[in-house]
């Protein structure tokens, strides 16, 4: 099958088939909310533990009715904000969820992404789950063809080009007091506090964390090749090892990618280097580490040094 056109992609997704498809952040595998043999298909694609639960995809506001219960303001004001967008609810779940998307949890993930094809596939299907259309432990994909190299040539993939973020959205829990970001994205806690009016947290404590996150338990965003901190290799030349720098001046040799600061590109770049350096057969990428003013200034490439540390931990 491969390419897909938008109207073949609706009719498999109305007759329970996963499809994958566009959004602003990586690719999504997406199959009918409501239907749990689609759904189940999904985990059964990807390799996915069945406890690490899925984002439900809807096209407009109005629609967090049907899967969430009790909607704080504070919620509904960043919904009105930041929707369609990078920015992913987690909500107290209405008793008609499937409890196969939320892993047994009473909370639920909502997102509204920023796509075309992706909105005209949930307007015309209705609410999907989407997970990132990689097998569990590769990176996201940010392009049909890294969905390809993940599930075969055949595998059905609304092609929407690279992706415009290539990281995955900003996971926030507005259950909580204060809230609290589970996954940084390009969405950033300044913003999400000032759009609120309530304070916004950095990841949960860690005893908690397993229990309410738990897409932060399993291995993530890792490639073959060993991901490594510059910083924190000996001095020895790594011949075989892509390297990736974001300082403000250019360092020239081979294997080098500078970003000198555009972090955005870095962002939209970093998934597809990592498949690189694993099609290439480098056996290691060297990135260099961001220093702590950056963190604060940039959520992207806050967003960044979280992928990268959970690729050099893995
Ligand atoms: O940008 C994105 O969010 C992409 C595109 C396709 O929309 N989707 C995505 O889905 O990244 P996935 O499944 O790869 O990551 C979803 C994350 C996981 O870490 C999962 O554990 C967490 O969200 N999650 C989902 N439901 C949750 C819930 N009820 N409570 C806590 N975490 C939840
Ligand atoms: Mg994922």
């Amino acid at each position: 099958m491969g390419a897909l056109e938008i109207k073949e992609a609706i009719e498999l997704l109305k007759k329970g088939e996963a499809v994958a498809f566009p959004t602003e952040t990586v690719y999504g595998l997406g199959a009918d909310a409501w239907n749990p043999t689609a759904v189940q298909k999904v985990f059964e694609i990807k390799g996915r533990p069945p406890d690490n639960p899925l984002i439900v995809h809807i096209s407009e506001i109005n629609s967090a009715e049907d899967f969430a219960e009790n909607i704080p303001e504070a919620a509904a004001r960043l919904m009105e904000k930041f929707w369609p967008g990078p920015l992913t609810v987690i909500l107290g779940k209405k008793a008609s969820v499937l409890d196969l998307i939320t892993g047994g949890l009473g909370t639920v993930a909502l997102r509204c992404p920023d796509h075309p094809l992706a909105l005209e596939l949930i307007t015309e299907a209705g609410p999907l789950v989407a997970p990132s259309a990689n097998r569990s432990g590769r990176p996201s994909p940010t392009s049909p063809e890294h969905v390809m190299e993940d599930f075969g040539q055949d595998f059905p993939v609304v092609n929407g080009g690279r992706t415009a973020i290539g990281l995955e959205s900003t996971v926030l829990d507005v259950t909580t007091t204060p809230m609290v970001i589970y996954r940084p994205g390009k969405i950033s806690r300044e913003e999400l506090e000032k759009a609120s009016g309530q304070r916004v947290l950095y990841e949960p404590i860690k005893e908690n964390r397993a229990i309410k996150s738990p897409g932060t338990r399993y291995t993530h965003y890792a490639p073959d090749a060993t991901v490594r901190w510059l910083e924190h290799e000996g001095p020895g030349e790594w011949k075989e090892a892509l390297y990736l720098l974001h300082g403000s001046s250019p360092v020239a040799g081979r294997n080098i990618i500078n970003y000198t600061g555009d972090f955005r590109r870095m962002a939209s770049e970093l998934y597809d280097r990592f498949r690189q350096a694993d099609r290439e057969g480098f056996k290691r990428i060297l990135i260099q580490q961001f220093d702590p003013v950056t963190l604060d200034r940039n959520p992207i490439a806050r967003a960044l040094y979280n992928r990268i540390t959970k690729a050099v931990q893995a």
